[in-house]
């Protein structure tokens, strides 16, 4: 069975309904999964570099959690990624130790779906704001897999919940 590592990013964990929801789904599918809640583990913002490292080394796919905030990841996805895909790590001179790690962002966003277009209210579409996320996973020597959006999370149902369950299992179950 596949070791795989969900890093779960959201800034305000208490009040998520639905990264809560999908991680609770996650957890019942009885995969071999370790969950690395980044505000619950470091509620002082005092990431343990090491640790999360370590997790990351252990892993055979890699997970991104996080919710679409000002068209992207939120910034403690991005503090994750400043300090823990460091230099002689994840790049630079003997940075390969992430070399080929299949990894996967799973995001829910608050506007429907057809809101992401040029004409809808976001103006952009998903395809066009993943590049910075899918540039750093691409620099870090890690293999993008894409990602799995839900839209219109703002009122997640059960469908939906499990509809991104699934669609995140198959992707990474057809690696
Ligand atoms: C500061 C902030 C910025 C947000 N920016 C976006 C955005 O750019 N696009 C979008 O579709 N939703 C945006 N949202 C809505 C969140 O994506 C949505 O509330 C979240 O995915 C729901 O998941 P949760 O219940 O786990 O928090 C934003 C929410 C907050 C609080």
């Amino acid at each position: 069975m596949k070791n795989i590592l969900v890093v779960i990013g959201h800034p305000y964990w208490e009040k998520s309904v639905a990264n809560k929801q999908i991680v609770e789904a996650l957890k019942a599918t009885g995969q071999n999964i370790t969950f690395s809640n980044i505000k619950e583990l470091y509620p002082d913002c005092k990431l343990n570099v090491d640790a999360e490292q370590r997790k990351l080394l252990d892993a055979d796919v890699i997970v991104f959690q996080f919710p679409i905030m000002w068209y992207g990841a939120p910034s403690i996805m991005h503090k994750y990624f400043e300090e823990v895909l460091t230099y002689g790590f994840a790049y630079g001179p003997g940075g390969d130790k992430l070399k080929g790690k299949p990894l996967i962002a799973s995001c829910t966003a608050g506007a429907p779906e057809n809101a992401y277009s040029r004409t809808g209210i976001q103006g952009y579409t998903m395809d066009e704001l993943m590049p910075p996320l899918t540039a750093t996973i691409v620099y870090c020597n890690m293999k993008w897999d894409g990602y799995v959006c839900s839209y219109g999370m703002m009122h997640p149902t059960s469908t939906t919940i499990d509809n991104h369950v699934s669609r995140l299992l198959d992707k990474i179950n057809s690696l």
